[in-house]
């Protein structure tokens, strides 16, 4: 019996010591043994758990929880932080010193917030270089958030309600590698926008309604890999779009209302290149031999080729492009 009793307190006591590790852990929070990661999940949060915070934490992650509001001397319970993981809380603000305290963190995500607006300098923090915003209420994204040839590379502000897209903002983050602005409601892109964003690979502006693009809009973004511009209201592409982007693998322009392609936009394309095309309201008439021809030559090249459907002449609706002869199209 005794024995029992004895072997059932140890087990429960390493329980114990694994959850909380050899370091305190803050009630409502889990604690990784050495004390690096810590996260907090439980809904009855509603303040940042300042106390017992391992100041070994390099990981922090507060998710689905009540709180609202965080500031600097929060963080500076835990001055090693790198990664510090904020999504879907009730966070509704946040202070330009917030990040003062915590000089190595790299990574911040605030996905899922309810932030409108944010303060100026408030992410001029030299080692960040990962910042997420996506899903809050962001309006209008201003220059001042960020010091002058900022280090970020990934950039994530999709989700949120932003009509335009300051050139002054992309001007100070020259080191950007991924930039997304989907599900937004951008209408155009001023001329130079992307200018100063020589290293970007990945950029991301699906579900827009942005309706035509300027010839160089891309000119300066010679490394860019994947072009999503699905889900908006593109009616026309300029023939010399594409004509710099010799690494480009990966275009998503489905669902848009593109009729025709202009003869050449898809020429000299890299092997590997891919793209989707569906969705749109293809008009089969003569100004279709450029695509019909290109689809033809380059089956390895488009997903979803059956889905490149004509939604016009009505004689021809529904009809696969690729299946077209030359006399349908009137050649
Ligand atoms: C968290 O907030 C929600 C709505 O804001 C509220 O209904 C709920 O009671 C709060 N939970 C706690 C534990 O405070
Ligand atoms: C970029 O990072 C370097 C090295 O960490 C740092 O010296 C520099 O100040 C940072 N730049 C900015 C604008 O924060
Ligand atoms: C930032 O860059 C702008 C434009 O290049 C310049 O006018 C401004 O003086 C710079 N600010 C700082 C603090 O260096």
């Amino acid at each position: 019996m005794n024995l029992w009793l004895l072997l059932t307190f140890t087990a429960l006591a390493e329980c114990r010591y694994q959850r909380r590790g050899t370091h305190s852990c803050p009630d409502l929070c889990t604690c990784s043994s050495t004390g690096a990661e810590v996260e907090c999940s439980q809904s009855s949060l509603t303040h940042f758990p300042v106390n017992s915070l391992p100041p070994s934490t390099t990981r922090l992650s507060i998710q689905s929880t009540n709180l609202s509001t965080i500031s600097a001397s929060h963080l500076s319970a835990v001055p090693l932080l790198d990664n510090l993981q904020l999504y879907h809380n009730k966070v509704d603000r946040l202070p330009s010193d917030l990040l003062r305290g915590i000089p190595h963190l790299k990574t911040l995500d605030l996905t899922g917030n309810q932030l409108v607006r944010l303060p100026p300098n408030v992410f001029s923090h030299a080692s960040l270089r990962s910042l997420v915003l996506k899903n809050n209420q962001i309006e209008k994204v201003d220059a001042e958030w960020f010091s002058n040839n900022s280090n970020l590379t990934w950039l994530d502000l999709s989700g949120n309600r932003l009509t335009d897209i300051p050139a002054a903002l992309l001007r100070k983050l020259p080191h950007l590698e991924n930039l997304d602005l989907s599900h937004n409601n951008l209408q155009d892109l001023q001329i130079d926008t992307l200018k100063n964003l020589h290293c970007l690979q990945t950029l991301n502006l699906a579900g827009n309604k942005l309706s035509s693009l300027e010839p160089t809009t891309f000119t300066h973004n010679l490394k860019l890999s994947q072009l999503f511009l699905q889900e908006n209201q593109l009616q026309e592409l300029p023939v010399t779009l594409l004509q710099d982007l010799q690494r480009l693998e990966l275009l998503l322009l489905n669902q848009n209302q593109l009729q025709h392609l202009r003869s050449g936009l898809l020429e000299d394309r890299n092997p590997s290149f891919q793209v989707i095309l569906s969705g749109n309201p293809w008009v089969c008439d003569k100004k279709m031999e450029y695509l019909w021809k290109w689809l033809t030559a380059h089956p390895q090249n488009i997903i979803f080729v059956e889905e490149v459907m004509c939604a016009g002449p009505e004689a021809l609706k529904h009809r696969q492009v690729v299946s077209l002869t030359d006399s349908e199209l009137g050649l």
